[in-house]
């Protein structure tokens, strides 16, 4: 049962509303550059990677098997002119595509080139100390999965479908699955969004707020979130002023020239370049335990509810109020014109987490300017910048009706794209999310993301520190997997891989 030591509750909140996120578009839009004069070659990058396309609510994310390398290849080929590219441009529809290190095989790649692609997309997801590392144990644990699991059928290709409205996705699906079918792949499951929660998640706060902007692309006014390319794109240079990790294939194993020259200047071409690892894990939320949760915590002393202290509690989890003001800026009520706002530092102002809590969800998956060993300093954000994530998932299932209960499944499906999986994503959620030592903190893991039945969370409430305990785990995963979301000329390059070479070669 989950208990804390609470007895006062601050009032004050005020009214909610969701503002429109601000997509790459527009931010390109804003800086007025023509494409051309951009550092960053977004001709040939897959769009996602720049925008989230909010102007395309209808989404859904079929996962398909490749049965036979040269029929998976012809797929390739019959859709690369469909795959959307980084530039900006009016859409009604974009299609996005990504392969599993399997997937890859399944084309045929050989296993010379297949080798030079980093680690843990190559061993995937699952395994007993990847599960142990991502907290991915109990209820969570991949032998339970509904896809990606050991237990269920391998995943090979995934699909992002996006629409403005349901007619155009049910035509663009019918489409591909035409073109997917025609050429043997199977269906393993098609992953449906919820249009209707755009730009906000289950717990009912808004998400997609706060992204890092890539360095040469996105125009922004402060440094802060500003990152270089390396960090989200294979082939240009990242945060440690070095070229990422990429594989490079030698020229005589790209006889179209499909693929952009090494800009290290090797004689080889990089099959890295303009493409980004893409992780992807269903999360399901439990909104009855949540909502049942804080209800318990916040209850008044003759027992009943106390709505506004839950609203304040479920805000000190998140660090964000529902309308996505933060608590640094907004610490005693929701303030929807702060909705946007995201150039606050933590340490800066609020050193002792007396607004927002240490432990809160956004202060763990991006402290800013906190990190030790110099928090407040240049050198501090510098680290930060090396465990940042692009976050482009959407929300699926229907929206829970306040006060109703219900069994149905709903939930995140939550993508982030990185050029290092290990050092973005896996140091985020391991050492960050929950890490029950994170930044001084002890026996807690983030209260939203969560790790263990049983965990902590400590808040300061004006001005006394209180500890909840017994927190039951609210977000389970359900299936995923790592994926290379490939840049264009790398789609076709993998397209035209010749016949004769073996995948297991
Ligand atoms: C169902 C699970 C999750 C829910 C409900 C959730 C919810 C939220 C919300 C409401 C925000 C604040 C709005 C925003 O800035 O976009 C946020 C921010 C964020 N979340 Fe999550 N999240 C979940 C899982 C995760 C996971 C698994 C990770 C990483 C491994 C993650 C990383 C982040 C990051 C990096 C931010 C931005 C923090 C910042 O830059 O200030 N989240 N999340």
């Amino acid at each position: 049962m989950a208990q804390a030591a609470l007895k006062a509750w601050p009032t004050g909140v005020k009214g909610k509303k969701n503002l429109p996120p601000l997509t790459g578009d527009k931010l390109v839009r804003e800086c007025g550059l023509p494409i051309a004069e951009l550092a960053v070659d977004a001709a040939d990058v897959q769009g996602l990677v720049f925008r989230g396309y909010g102007a395309l609510p209808e989404c859904c994310y079929p996962l398909l098997r490749i049965e036979e390398p040269e029929r998976g290849r012809a797929f390739v080929r019959a859709i690369v002119d469909r795959v959307s590219r980084g530039v900006p441009a009016a859409r009604t529809v974009a299609v996005q595509i990504a392969f599993t290190s399997l997937g890859l095989s399944a084309l045929g790649l050989p296993q010379s080139i297949l080798q030079q692609f980093s680690r843990p997309f190559l061993e995937g997801m699952v395994g007993a100390h990847r599960s142990r590392f991502l907290g991915d144990t109990g209820e969570s644990s991949p032998k339970r999965w509904e896809w990606g699991g050991p237990s269920t059928p391998p995943v090979h290709v995934l699909l992002m479908l996006f629409a403005e409205s349901a007619p155009r996705l049910e035509e663009l699906l019918a489409e591909m699955r035409r073109t997917w079918e025609a050429h043997g792949l199977s269906e393993i499951r098609i992953l449906r969004t919820n249009p209707a929660l755009l730009g906000k998640e289950h717990f009912g706060f808004a998400d997609g707020i706060s992204q890092p902007a890539i360095e040469g692309y996105h125009p922004v006014s402060s440094r802060l979130h500003l990152v270089k390319p390396g960090e989200f794109l294979l082939g240009y240079v990242n945060e440690y002023g070095l070229y990422t990790e990429r594989p490079l294939v030698e020229a005589a194993l790209d006889p179209f020239g499909s693929l952009p020259l090494d800009v290290e200047g090797s004689p080889r071409r990089d099959l890295g370049r303009n493409g980004t690892y893409l992780v992807f894990r269903q999360l399901r939320q439990n909104v009855v335990a949540f909502r049942e949760t804080l209800d318990a915590l916040t209850r008044n002393p003759d027992g009943s509810p106390n709505r506004q202290a839950r609203e304040y509690l479920a805000a000190r989890m998140v660090g964000r109020w529902p309308s996505g003001a933060s608590l640094v800026e907004a610490p005693h009520g929701d303030d929807p014109t702060k909705a946007r706002n995201n150039l606050f530092r933590y340490h800066h102002e609020d050193r002792d987490g007396l607004k927002c809590p240490i432990g809160a969800h956004v202060r763990r998956a991006n402290p800013r300017d906190a990190l030790a060993p110099h928090p407040g300093s240049e050198r501090s954000l510098e680290v930060n910048r090396r465990h940042r994530l692009l976050r482009r998932g959407r929300t699926y299932g229907p929206e829970l009706a306040p006060d109703a209960v219900d069994g149905e499944d709903r939930g995140l499906m939550f993508i982030a794209l990185n050029a290092n999986i290990v050092r973005q994503f896996e140091f985020v959620q391991h050492s960050w999310l929950v890490d029950p030592r994170f930044n001084g903190l002890y026996g807690e893991a983030d209260p939203i993301v969560g790790m263990d039945e049983q965990n902590a969370f400590t808040a300061t409430i004006d001005p006394v520190p209180v500890r909840c305990t017994g927190l039951p785990r609210f977000v389970t995963v359900v299936g995923g997997a790592y994926f290379f979301m490939p840049g264009i000329r790398a789609l076709r390059f993998l397209g035209r891989l010749p016949t004769d070479t073996k995948a297991s070669s």
